[in-house]
């Protein structure tokens, strides 16, 4: 921890932005389920898919409701959590750093919002659980889903009552969770695509937590700022991919978000 804090220290004495780069690993201490552990499998009559399968617009396009099901089931569990001690660690440290900080997260639970980090500085580039636009494409915008859709059970269908919640309020075509799907492509207005590729060319420090590096905006995130002589940290309970490149940069921190977070906040504010 001395090592990356010293790193820290010097990265922050020069110009850019403080980016931190979250993914699962950060919730994980809130009891949500990451997405590739064994708790993200769901099974639809005898078949069991993994999230990689459930999460695409074709999945969506053959199985509406099931895959409604799938989101509305991990809605509720995201519901259900409370932001956690590294959560917290991240709004102090926006605060201390308004003017440069910036929170890149895959996360789609909420959970940095509602622990207080602003929307002015967070970045959701896989979307939001909690909302839905028109599957048609009618418009941009986004609609929270209606308080009246409850949270399915595992293994549980969309009633058919709530199914009629699930529509576009504009054109009436069904609506869809407001998340990146594997078969889709990041772009700025719904998922920050340029902001964030912006900020990662000029970054003094890019701080990783809890991903397994599978995406690409990550990568790309990580790679441009690393390029331009950024520091990168990863904390992760794993060894992974930015792991390797934070061991040849600023330091990889093996131990849970929710403990090294705090420490290295208290220490760098
Ligand atoms: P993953 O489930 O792939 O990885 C979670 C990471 O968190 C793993 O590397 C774990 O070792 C680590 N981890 C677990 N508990 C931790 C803790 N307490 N502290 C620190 N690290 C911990 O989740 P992501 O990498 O976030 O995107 O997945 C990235 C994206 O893949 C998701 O946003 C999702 C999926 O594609 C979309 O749906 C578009």
């Amino acid at each position: 921890m001395d090592a990356v804090v010293a790193a820290c220290r010097e990265a922050l004495a020069r110009p850019g932005p403080a980016i931190v780069l979250t993914g699962a690993g950060v919730s994980a201490e809130s009891g949500v389920p990451t997405f590739r552990g064994a708790e993200g499998y769901w099974t639809i009559g005898a078949q069991e898919y993994h999230p990689e399968e459930l999460a695409t617009l074709v999945a969506f396009s053959q199985m509406p409701w099931e895959v409604w099901a799938w989101y509305l089931y991990r809605r509720g569990v995201c519901r259900a959590a409370a932001p956690n001690a590294g959560h917290a660690a991240l709004v102090r440290w926006d605060a201390a750093l308004p003017d440069r900080f910036a929170l890149v997260t895959q996360n789609v639970d909420g959970l940095h919002r509602r622990a207080g980090s602003p929307d002015a500085r967070l970045h959701e580039i896989h979307g939001d659980i909690d909302l839905m636009r028109c599957a048609r494409d009618c418009t941009p915008a986004r609609d929270p889903i209606p308080t009246a859709v409850p949270a399915i059970p595992r293994g549980g269908a969309v009633p058919e009552a709530i199914r009629a919640e699930l529509r576009c309020p504009r054109c009436g075509a069904m609506a869809r969770p407001h998340v990146l799907w594997f078969d889709e492509s990041y772009d700025e207005p719904r998922y920050h695509l340029d902001t964030v590729s912006r900020l990662a060319a000029g970054a003094a420090l890019v701080v990783i937590v809890g991903t397994s590096a599978q995406t690409s905006l990550p990568w790309h995130v990580v790679a441009l700022a690393a390029r331009n002589g950024a520091a990168i940290v990863d904390i992760n309970v794993e060894p992974n991919p930015f792991g390797d490149i934070a061991a040849r940069s600023a330091g990889a921190i093996r131990a849970p978000a929710g403990e090294v977070l705090p420490e290295l906040v208290d220490r760098l504010a």
